[in-house]
């Protein structure tokens, strides 16, 4: 694997397995094949990025971006349920994968086809269990390693929300890769934000990330609505006790002492690993269990968080 130098010519590129796996615009480098059809030299200079229009999306009311200082702490799995309660409460939902690095979300909808473009030549997203979704995951073929340059990068996360029909709708949820990189970067560039969730399990090691996920928001001028604690204890299902397997409401602790909303617990339980695995999220497929609940309260608590803060555009940054 390796980056071509600056004048550098690249060598003819193998043809993609799929056409529609190919993107004009996206380029991604994997080993020594990079996709897109222009090559780099021929392609139009770069706008400054602060001299880049923001992509303003004014028929989506809230824009909320889901993110981790680290990973695997279930922000895909919670933006997934978190969407699905919202449009179960009667809300117009939408779901973008912004993971760049392993997009995860067509797996946990359980989508294998790709979208389809207008006329107009907009991207037109995908609906499952009434969720409009995109993901970068729907443009790049599964195997290929994803390497970005930064202007590539920066150049599909305004694709991904610019050039995609995403209509009317009340949220659009955005999963992000863990960390504090380059995506929630490009993210706040493009796009003003109503604000970010936070996802965290209840250990310290977590918290001390979440603590590094604030920071990053604050410094974007983002602000944050709420912690989420995932994985927060176990419910037996035959007797209902709960056991807290990791350290006891950490994230609320936390979310005191940022002087942060905390919307909720989520129980750690296999079903809603088996639910994500097999493409149907539990609050789709199960949406009377108590895990389904807890998405369900995290949906009404996020709602109060926006309720309380007005317009979009007037909440406080923390
Ligand atoms: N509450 C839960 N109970 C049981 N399993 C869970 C729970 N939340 C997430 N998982 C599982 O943990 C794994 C990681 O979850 P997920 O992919 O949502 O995390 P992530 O933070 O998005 O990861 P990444 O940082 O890699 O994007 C998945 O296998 C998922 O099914
Ligand atoms: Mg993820």
């Amino acid at each position: 694997m390796r980056f071509l130098k600056k004048g550098e010519k690249e060598k003819p590129k193998p043809q993609p397995s799929s056409e529609t796996k190919e993107h004009p615009d996206l380029q991604v480098i994997s080993g020594s094949q990079i996709s897109g059809r222009q090559p780099q030299q021929q392609r139009p200079p770069q706008q400054p990025q602060q001299q880049q229009q923001n992509i303003t999306l004014p028929n989506i009311k809230y824009k909320i971006a889901v993110a981790s200082g680290k990973g695997g702490v279930g922000k895909s799995t919670v933006a997934t349920n978190l969407a699905i309660s919202l449009a179960n409460a009667g809300s117009t939902v939408g779901l973008l994968d912004a993971d760049a690095y392993g997009p995860s979300i067509p797996t946990m909808m359980g989508i294998q086809e790709q979208p389809k473009t207008s006329p107009e030549r907009k991207i037109i997203p995908l609906v499952r269990h009434d969720i409009k979704l995109m993901s970068i995951g729907f443009m790049v073929p599964e195997e290929q390693a994803m390497i970005w340059r930064g202007p590539m990068l920066h150049g599909a996360i305004r694709q991904l929300l610019g050039d995609v029909d995403w209509g009317e709708l009340d949220y659009l949820i955005i999963d992000l890769p863990p960390g504090t990189g380059d995506v929630a970067l490009s993210l706040t560039q493009a796009l003003p934000l109503t604000g970010a969730l936070i996802v965290t399990t209840p250990q310290d090691v977590a918290l001390a990330d979440v603590r590094r996920g604030v920071a990053m928001f604050e410094r974007l001028g983002v602000p944050i609505l709420g912690i989420i604690e995932n994985m927060s204890y176990f419910l037996c299902p035959h007797c209902n006790e709960k056991t807290e397997i990791f350290r006891a409401d950490g994230g609320k602790n936390t979310s005191e002492r940022f002087g942060v909303a905390f919307l909720g617990q989520i129980p750690l339980d296999a079903e809603v690993c088996t639910a994500g695995d097999i493409g149907v999220p539990i609050v789709a497929g199960h949406p009377e269990s108590p895990q389904s609940e807890a998405f369900g309260e995290v949906a009404k608590e996020l709602e109060i968080v926006l309720d309380e803060s007005g317009e979009e555009d007037e909440l406080t940054i923390l």
